[in-house]
Order: structure tokens, then sequence, then C-alpha cells
């Protein structure tokens, strides 16, 4: 797929590019087979195992120095003191084996400097983004000692009662696949060995999106077909950039523990997929695996993994308390360790961490430069998704006199969402800080209000800033309710009642369901915990100074008891058209029939609140004059899909076009619509461009019922469009 546009780059995001770009050097990316095999070939078997073994860094201690010394740990997490780091490393090569420790961290979304959540990321529907987020991330965790971070989390995320959905980038393949190689561009560079430069994480490896009804850790069932054709492609695409590691997930799929599945992670990882990077588990999965019910001790779980291919072992020590026996008994190959040891000992190599194991303490830091924190406001502006804006309520004018009201107006550690455990509160600028002490808004006037009060009567619209804690999304936070909690909705009908025009300024985890609260707001922004510069880049957009262009990476429903509901679906053999009955006809003595029944729901029928891709702007946009190149392609011919987009406002904006395609009869049922590229489109006041896309028929190839991936010849019919429901037109094409 080309896209035939250049990015614009506004002066700060160029720095910080420039200083991402420095990070970058096209040097061949070398496999350190010598090295490796010499280095291998002098180790003892007791020396490999110890390379298997992560700890989580609990405070430097004489039983960890020795450890470490007796070569028993090939990488510590959760450890940021460089002079501690120094430490360790010095032991373990001055005093040890010589082998340096990998040192990682989870760095998902910024280090210090913090980001819009990955969710939030995905909205801009910008690689760039995400790539320059984690270029940032690694220079300011690389600054503290840390060469390994586990990110980017890919798994696919339908479920928004899951509470990871927050660090996902969403619900589409297509979409994920391209933020998260972006980010391990942004996190790895084009050479590891550059002390700024990170080792990135493809993780949860796999379907940990699919928990059954949306519960953490809870089972999968995903069959063959759909982990190719939905969860498989981000990793992919990770692979294909060099992602350097990958981490099993916690999740069974039908009854097996990813951390033991040895035909997931040798025969599709390593084999399909070609993976020659290490595999590290989550956490405690390996012992977890007792729980499970899937390995009985200890010494069954370290066996299951080390014949699985499972490299390295985090936090749960059963592979150096175990592997040396299970080897003794034959019941695992030192083959097999070899080949861990072998990845993992490139991946050292990689980070050149045999030449530079120890951190240079920097003259000057890289945290919080303003060139990053520009670049996280850049983020948030591009991650914000406006969904109502009725009476031209946005963009607000300066002269405008606002009352502020909401619990996540000022809620510093909140808005910079889940999983930030560098992240610090005290660096955030929120709405009302920015308000308060920012010379960019000194002349707006305001009050400010944690409930209803009667400033509110001289001011002339009423700024609500709602949404969720930070602890209600992330790991281990699943919700059965999604409805904004407490009194907020209560709070905002109050405000509505007095009259007032109503900005409704969401920051959440997740998507929630918004319905009962739209009637009460005249203008919606969401933000999905937009981070550090979260404050500035909102005030921008609330008083026009930027125009929103975020679009929903992830399907709004109406109602919690829709979901599992997304725009990629099949289409059944009873679709539901737009006026299928509901429980507002007529209900009673309804006789039982088996005509006109389609699948949908009685009470919240059978569409969501908002589709995916949707988004609106202070500019409008009008998609006309759809036009394909031939009305047939050969499978090793091109496409050219083009349409006429136009700014019909006098407002400048950018529209993310998206393209969309639906394979009409397929070996397998083909989803109603699959995105296949999307482009960030900046128009002028009055602009028109011809926006065009090249489809290959490998875009179109999926995993049919032989399980083997390849186009099929056949109709299909294309849309280009600014979301994923409402496209003015479509065009059909045959492929040959
Ligand atoms: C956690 C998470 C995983 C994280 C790891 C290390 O439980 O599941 O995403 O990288 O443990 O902190």
């Amino acid at each position: 797929m080309k896209n035939n546009h250049l990015l614009p780059f506004k002066p700060f995001a160029l720095l910080v590019l420039l200083l991402c770009i420095t990070s970058y050097s096209y040097s061949q990316k070398p496999d350190y087979r010598y090295e490796v095999e010499s280095l291998l070939s002098e180790m003892t078997l007791d020396e490999k195992i110890g390379q298997m073994n992560q700890l989580n860094f609990e405070g430097l201690n004489d039983e960890l120095l020795q450890k470490v010394k007796r070569g028993e740990v090939g990488s510590l997490l959760n450890v940021t003191d460089t002079e501690v780091i120094n430490i360790l490393q010095k032991a373990a090569i001055e005093n040890g084996n010589g082998i340096p420790l990998v040192i990682a961290r989870d760095v998902i979304h910024g280090y210090k400097t913090i980001f819009p959540i990955p969710l939030g990321q995905a909205a801009s529907f910008d690689p760039e983004v995400a790539r320059i987020g984690a270029c940032v991330a690694a220079a300011e965790a690389s600054e503290h000692g840390i060469r390994w971070t586990f990110a980017p989390m890919i798994d696919i995320a339908r479920d928004a009662r899951w509470g990871r959905i927050a660090e996902s980038l969403g619900e589409d393949p297509f979409l994920s696949a391209l933020m998260g190689a972006a980010m391990v561009r942004g996190f790895q560079g084009e050479d590891l060995s550059l002390p700024n430069n990170i080792a990135a994480c493809a993780k949860h490896f796999v379907g940990y999106g699919a928990a059954e009804g949306g519960r953490d850790y809870n089972s999968t069932s995903i069959t063959p077909l759909a982990l190719r054709n939905t969860y498989l492609p981000p990793f992919q695409k990770a692979i294909d950039e060099g992602v350097a590691t990958v981490m099993t997930s916690f999740n069974d799929n039908d009854g097996i523990p990813t951390s033991g599945n040895s035909y997931l992670l040798k025969d599709v990882l390593r084999q399909e997929m070609e993976f020659r990077g290490v595999v590290v588990s989550d956490w405690n999965s390996v012992g977890e695996m007792i729980t499970h019910g899937f390995a009985a001790d200890g010494k069954d779980a370290a066996m299951l993994s080390a014949n699985a291919g499972l490299d390295m072992e985090m936090n749960t020590e059963l592979y150096v308390t175990h592997l040396k026996q299970l080897v003794q008994e034959g019941k695992v190959s030192v083959a097999d360790i070899d080949n861990s040891v072998r990845y993992i000992l490139q991946m050292k190599f990689r980070l050149g961490l045999f030449s530079n194991p120890y951190v240079k303490i920097k003259k000057t830091s890289v945290v919080y430069t303003d060139a990053h924190l520009q670049a996280a406001k850049e983020a948030a502006l591009k991650s914000a998704i406006l969904l109502k804006n009725e009476n031209n309520t946005l963009p607000l004018k300066e002269t405008q006199k606002i009352a502020v009201f909401g619990p996540m107006a000022d809620a510093p550690y909140d808005q910079l969402g889940t999983w930030i455990f560098d992240g610090e509160a005290n660096h955030t600028v929120t709405p009302i800080g920015a308000l308060k002490s920012d010379k960019a808004y000194e002349n707006i006037k305001f009050t400010y209000e944690t409930a209803l009060s009667p400033s509110l009567k001289d001011a002339d619209v009423a700024v609500v800033f709602l949404g969720e804690e930070s602890k209600l999304s992330g790991e281990a936070s699943s919700l059965s309710d999604i409805n904004l909690r407490g009194t907020q909705s209560a709070l905002l009908k109050e405000i509505k009642a007095t009259g007032k025009p109503v900005v409704l300024v969401i920051m959440a985890g997740r998507p929630l369901t918004i319905e009962r609260d739209l009637p009460y707001a005249d203008a919606v922004l969401y933000n999905f915990h937009p981070g550090t510069m979260g404050g500035p880049a909102i005030l921008d957009l609330l008083f026009g100074r930027a125009n929103p262009s975020g679009k929903l990476p992830v399907t709004f429903v109406r109602e919690v008891g829709q979901i599992p509901l997304y725009y990629n679906h099949n289409n059944t053999g009873r679709p539901a058209p737009d006026n299928a009955r509901t429980l507002n006809a007529d209900t009673k003595d309804v006789k039982q029939t088996s005509v006109g029944d389609v699948s949908h729901y009685l009470d919240s029928g059978k569409g969501p609140l908002f589709p995916f891709g949707f988004g609106l702007s202070y500019s409008r946009f009008e998609y006309s004059e759809l036009s394909l190149s031939s009305p047939t392609i050969s499978m090793n011919d091109s496409l050219i899909v083009s349409v006429t987009l136009r700014n019909t406002s006098n407002i400048d904006g950018v529209e993310i076009a998206q393209l969309y395609v639906r394979d009409l009869v397929g070996s397998i049922i083909r989803p109603v619509k699959e995105l296949k590229g999307f482009q960030r489109v900046s128009l002028n006041a009055g602009e028109t461009k011809i926006v065009t896309f090249t489809l290959f028929s490998d875009d179109l190839a999926f995993y049919g019922i032989d399980l083997i991936r390849k186009a099929e010849p056949g109709f299909f019919d294309v849309w280009i469009g600014g979301d994923s429901k409402t496209s003015p037109d479509k065009k059909r094409f045959e492929l040959k």
C-alpha cells in the first residue's frame, strides 16, 4: 500500500524528529553469529541457564550480587538507579562470567514525559506520533540505564470492559500493525547498539485481548484462522520491523497457556512468522501454568516452557531451579537451551552491551526537554476526537467567560493514564494548571468548581471535565459497567439544566458508554488519557488554536451488553437493516415468527454509538467522485483508488481519509469492511485535493479455508470515507 503524500511536520515535532533521526544510522544489522557461537561454546550449562533467568529488582543486596556474580541472572527489570545498575553490571562483567546484564522496564507511553496512552496515540492515525513518542521514551529511559522496554502492546482489543484496551492500539489489525511497527522503529532506531535506543517487545503473544467477558487473564478461544487473520498481523509487522523480543501472554488459548504452547511459540512464531529474537514470559506466567492446571509443579512448568521455546523466564526462577536437572534427566535438550541462549546473547550484542555495558551519566538530561514536551503536546492534539459539536459551540472564543467543572479538569496523576511507572504527576500540565499558569491562556476568563456553583450564571459556557481515574483502566482493571461513574452524569445533567451551552471533555482509558450523557452536552471532546501535556493540548483545541483531527481506533457501544461490537464483523446470514424492530415498536402479543428475524438487540438496535474511524473537525469535509484506475486487476497488478476531498468550511483542517474494502465472497466468510489504508490530509479552507491510494493484491490476501495466505479472485467493494460507516459511495472491482 503506497500512501501518496508526505506527512506535514510542525517545527517542534521536526526538532524532536531530528533528535530521533540522529539515533538512526543506516548500518546493516549484524547478526553477531561468530561472537555468539564462540561465546556459547565456552559457556557451562549453569551459565547458559543463568542467561535465561530474568529477575525483578527488589533492592541491591548481597544475595542478588552473589547471584549475578555466579552468572545466575541474565536480565533484571525495574531497576532505574544508574549507579545501582553500574554496580550490578560490574558484578556481572568483572566479578562474574563477563556477560552483561540487560536492564528492562515497562516504558509503555513515555518514561518521564508521558504521551497519550497507546489507545489515544492510535486515534491520531499517524504512525509518526507513535514513532516519535517511542523515540522520546527511549531517549529518556536509556539515560537511566533502561535498554529494553516491554512495548508495544499490540493485542487486538474489541472489548471495552477489558482494562488493558487502554494500552492497546484498538480493534483493527491494519491500524494496530502500522502503529505498533512505528513504535518498534521509535524504540529501536536503525541501530540498536546506539546508547539511546532500546529493545522493544511485541506483546502479549497472543490473543490476550480476546479474554472471555473482557475479564483480564481469562481464557480465549481463538481459532487458527481468526488467529492469523485478526491477532497475528500486528505481530508479523513488528517482526518484519525487527522487533528484538516478544512476550508471551498470561491467557490460555483453547486450554493451552501461551508460555507452554510449543505450537504457538515454535510452529507459528518461529517457523511461520520467522521470528528470530528473544521470547520472554510475562511476569509469573510460567509458574501460573500450575494454577492454570497445565503444569503439575514448578519443575513441570519449567520443562513445558523450555520445550515450548520460551527463552527467558521472568520473575519465577523455575529455570534456574529445575532446568539443569531436566537436562540431566533428558527431559529438556541442550540444543533447545543453546537456541534460547543464542537469541539472548545476540540481543545483548545488538544492544552493544558487550562493548558499552555501563550507563554513562549524561551532563545534560534529555528528560522533560521542551522538544519532548512539545512532542507530547503534538501527540495529544492529534489524539483528541471531537464526537459532537452542535450549534457551533466549539471552538470557543477567547473572549468567552468559561465556567469549568468536573474531576478531570485538574487531575495531574490520572491525566497521565495507566502504565506510567516513572511519569510524575507534578510535571503534568492539566487544563486548570494551564489556565492558571500558562501565559498562553492568561487572557481567558474562567472560574473552576469541582461541583455546580452559582459562578455559572455569569459565564458564557460551561466546560465539564469528566472521565475515569487512571486506575480504572490498565492491568487487572476490567469493568462490567462502563458508564461514567459516580455522580458525574448527574453533575452534567444539572449543569445543562441551567440552560448554558455545555462542552463535555472526557479523559478516559476506554470507550465509555456515554449515550445517556450526550443530550446534556452541546459538544464532546474525547481524550484517551492524554498524558503530561494534555492540558494545553485540550485548551488549544477548545479555543480553536488547533483543529481536532482524531478518529476512533475502537468502536463506542451504546450499551455494555452489545460487546463485542466492532466494525470489521461478519455479515451473518441475517444482517439487521437500519430499521430493525426494536422494543419501542409494539411488543404486546407479538406472534413468534421466523420472518424478519435479524441479528440485533431489541433494546439497543444493531449499531454502535460511534463507529470505528469516526471523528469530527471544526472544518467540514466532503468526499466525491470515487474512482478506480480499472474495474479489474490481476494478481500482480495494482489498483489506484482515488477520491475528491473538499474542505467546504472556512477553517483549515486535517481529515483522515480511510480506505475500506469488502471481499464479497471468500473460501471463508470475509468481514463486511476492512481498513486497508488511511491518510492524514491537510486541507485549507475551501481547498480540494484528489486523494489516492494504491491497492495491491497482497493487501487483499487472507488465510482461507486451506490456512494459506493468499488473495482469492472475485469481486470487491471499495470505499473511501471519514469513518467505517458513512461512505458517500462505493465502487466494485474484480480481482482476476
Ligand atoms: C505485567 C504485564 C506485562 C508487563 C510485565 C512486566 O504483568 O502483563 O505487560 O510487561 O508484567 O511488568
